[in-house]
């Protein structure tokens, strides 16, 4: 039996179709565009030879012998093939104007900014690795990075992959249990930290997080390196902090493992040569929720990973050698690895890092850093936009966009309405809207018009990248016929898939690869209208998505087991008008007599300390029983119904359907 079900679906579609028709870019759009007319015929003409021709785009030590070895579910991509992905994100690039090309343009949340050329990011990164190096750190080794948006998140991790070692980035907003448990799973011999964040104008005692987390199970740690922010802001000079600013310095007596970055990056000579990596040899692993309470360690490896970004980069956004991008994501989740770091800077692109939140000073802050470094391709998430939706034209009246050029979105369906929003007041109807569906295992965008070349429909993301095949499918396993909803899948292996989980290859067959044999299985629901555009309905097992950060319900329910007060915990996720999805856990308590208000306020705030603020629940209910199934199985369904609102489904399986009479809502 597969470890990851899911449930049934209706055979027929519910709810409409979309929009039947399409809309095209703009002529002048097409005029300039890049993207050869004839590549999705080429692609289907010949599908590995449209991927060896991707490869040969990257810089190799040595040419493959093979494309693709198929051994379902085991892939190897371009075996025989040795390369490095920080080698293609910098040094192939020296040779010519892009030397002096700016690569990195940071912009800090109290609006200061600092731009590093390819050439100077160059210089980072091998000193960064040079550093790593003298801390004992080798191929193979595992690198925890804990930190938030700055520019020496993006060094550290192409200094990892320039020597070998696989980075396992955690996002910042993690708790130290959740960081712990990272770190142990992966059993890290480095961490990598800041003293600091800033979110929303406050400060985010990093470091503080990181010893937490080490205080137990985490022996495996050797050195902890610590990036101090202020440094940071001011370019890592290497003028170091000076008199009040030193006495300020917390002491690191206190622990002999910590290393302050920029001390004892002044000592690092620049040069550094690439380690060269087999194609097959992992570059990366990132954390993803799965359906059980254990988070998955997805396994990214270097040559058809580094494949796969660079080409739907540059295809999917139309990528011109003069374009600012911007993608809004956290350098913590996948569409920050794909398209902040190694996607873009293997193009040669110029990459907008921004620090910190949408709305702070004010809500204008995107439109403001979109206008002040004139931004040309947009990438973001359907919950910003619909908060910029909520929060009124005013906020981007005030600023020029005419920069603009390509829009893109990720992580969640967008609907209709907020797609024809983006496409007219931010893009001002000139601007392609790429909608992408794509996730952490797929390592690439997977399904979305190309821009310029695709015809596009508001709330659809198109068709399948050139050289990937998507299917629907019922249960039975038959591709489903238009219309209809199923499951969505991928039945042919593609350059950037994850590879495995990290020391769990059978979790990794159970979860992906043994719903129909040889085909991935995404999670997805999903259907195909008469036109070949796919529509995601979303997620059909128990992973809830909270706007765009996606949250096992048995995490949640795990964490909550774990308070004293709890006695059985049930979560599921809800319609919510920005955030896509939201939290709502129910609770039956082991003292039935406990202050409710109380109650909620403690369990809230336990969740936020257990996993991380954005897993606070929207609601809790306390119950005195949750519906079961005769075999003892708690009824998500009913518990979805309650929180959506709506009326009671079909109770006939359910054991004392009373129970739900009672709740206490808070
Ligand atoms: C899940 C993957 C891919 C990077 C961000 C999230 C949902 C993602 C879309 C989209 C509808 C989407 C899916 C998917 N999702 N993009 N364009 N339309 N749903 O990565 O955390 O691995 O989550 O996000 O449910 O399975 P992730």
């Amino acid at each position: 039996m597969s470890e990851e079900k899911f449930e049934s679906l209706s055979k027929t579609q519910s709810g409409s179709l979309g929009e039947p028709h399409t809309l095209k870019a703009s002529p002048d759009f097409i005029a300039n565009r890049s993207v050869a007319e004839d590549v999705y015929a080429r692609s289907t003409r010949d599908r590995l030879g449209f991927w060896e021709e991707r490869a040969s785009e990257l810089h190799w030590f040595k040419k493959w012998d093979g494309v693709l070895d198929w051994n379902p579910p085991w892939v190897r991509w371009f075996e025989g093939g040795q390369l490095n992905a920080a080698y293609n994100c910098l040094d192939r690039h020296l040779d010519g104007d892009r030397r002096t090309k700016p690569a990195v343009i940071f912009e800090g949340e109290n609006g200061g900014s600092r731009t590093l050329t390819y050439e100077e990011l160059y210089a980072e990164v091998c000193k960064g690795a040079n550093l790593l190096k003298s801390l004992g750190v080798t191929k193979g080794d595992r690198v925890t990075i804990f930190m938030p948006m700055i520019v020496e998140t993006v060094v550290c991790m192409l200094a990892c992959a320039r020597i070998g070692a696989v980075h396992c980035v955690v996002f910042g907003g993690f708790s130290a249990g959740a960081l712990r448990e990272r770190i142990a799973d992966v059993q890290a011999k480095l961490v990598i930290t800041t003293d600091d964040g800033q979110r929303r104008g406050k400060i985010i005692k990093m470091k503080g997080i990181v010893e937490e987390a080490l205080r137990v199970g985490c022996d495996c740690v050797e050195k902890v390196v610590v990036v101090e922010r202020r440094q940071s802001e001011q370019g890592g000079t290497g003028s170091g902090l000076q008199g009040k600013e030193l006495a300020k310095r917390e002491p690191q007596a206190a622990d002999p493992r910590f290393v302050f970055y920029h001390d004892a990056l002044r000592d690092m000579p620049v040069d550094c040569p690439a380690e060269v990596m087999d194609a097959e040899d992992m570059l990366f692993v990132l954390y993803t929720s799965g359906t059980t309470g254990k988070p998955k360690g997805v396994v990214h490896t270097t040559g058809g990973y580094m494949t796969g970004v660079a080409a739907t980069h540059r295809y999917v956004f139309d990528l011109k050698e003069d374009d600012i991008y911007w993608c809004t994501a956290d350098v913590g989740w996948i569409t920050g690895h794909s398209y902040i770091v190694y996607g873009p800077l293997a193009n040669g692109a110029t990459v907008v890092l921004y620090e910190g939140a949408p709305d702070y000073p004010d809500k204008d802050r995107y439109w403001q850093i979109i206008d002040k470094h004139k931004v040309t391709i947009f990438y973001t998430a359907p919950t910003a936009i619909r908060s910029f939706m909520k929060w009124g034209l005013s906020y981007l009246e005030k600023h020029d966009l005419s920069s603009l050029r390509v829009l893109a979105s990720v992580g969640e369906p967008i609907n209709p309405e907020v797609w024809k929003w983006y496409y007219k007041y931010v893009g001002g109807e000139r601007c392609p809207v790429c909608d992408t569906w794509w996730q952490t295992e797929t390592g690439m965008i997977m399904l979305s018009p190309l821009a310029g070349l695709s015809e596009m429909k508001p709330g659809s993301c198109s068709s399948p990248f050139p050289g990937v095949k998507v299917n629907v499918l019922n249960r039975a396993g038959e591709v489903a016929e238009w219309g209809h909803n199923g499951y969505l899948t991928v039945p042919e292996p593609w350059p950037a898939m994850m590879r495995t989980i990290y020391g769990d290859d059978n979790r990794y067959v159970k979860s992906y690869w043994s719903h129909w044999p040889g085909i991935y299985f995404s999670g997805d629901a999903a259907r195909r209208d008469q036109d070949g555009f796919f529509w995601i309905i979303g997620r059909v097992d128990d992973v809830i998505n909270v706007s765009g950060h996606r949250i096992s319900a048995m995490e949640v329910e795990s964490a909550l087991l774990e308070h004293p007060i709890v006695a059985e915990a049930a979560c599921v996720g809800k319609t919510h008008e920005v955030k896509g999805q939201a939290l709502v856990v129910f609770v039956t308590l082991r003292d039935k007599d406990a202050p409710k208000d109380e109650v909620i306020a403690e369990l809230r705030q336990f969740l936020a300390g257990r996993i991380g603020a954005f897993a606070r629940p929207e609601e809790i209910y306390l119950t005195n029983d949750l519906p079961k199934t005769r075999s003892g199985k708690i009824i998500r369904r009913l518990l979805k119904d309650i929180a959506e609102g709506r009326a009671l489904g079909d109770t006939t399986t359910m054991e004392g359907s009373q129970v739900l009479k009672e709740l206490y809502k808070g």
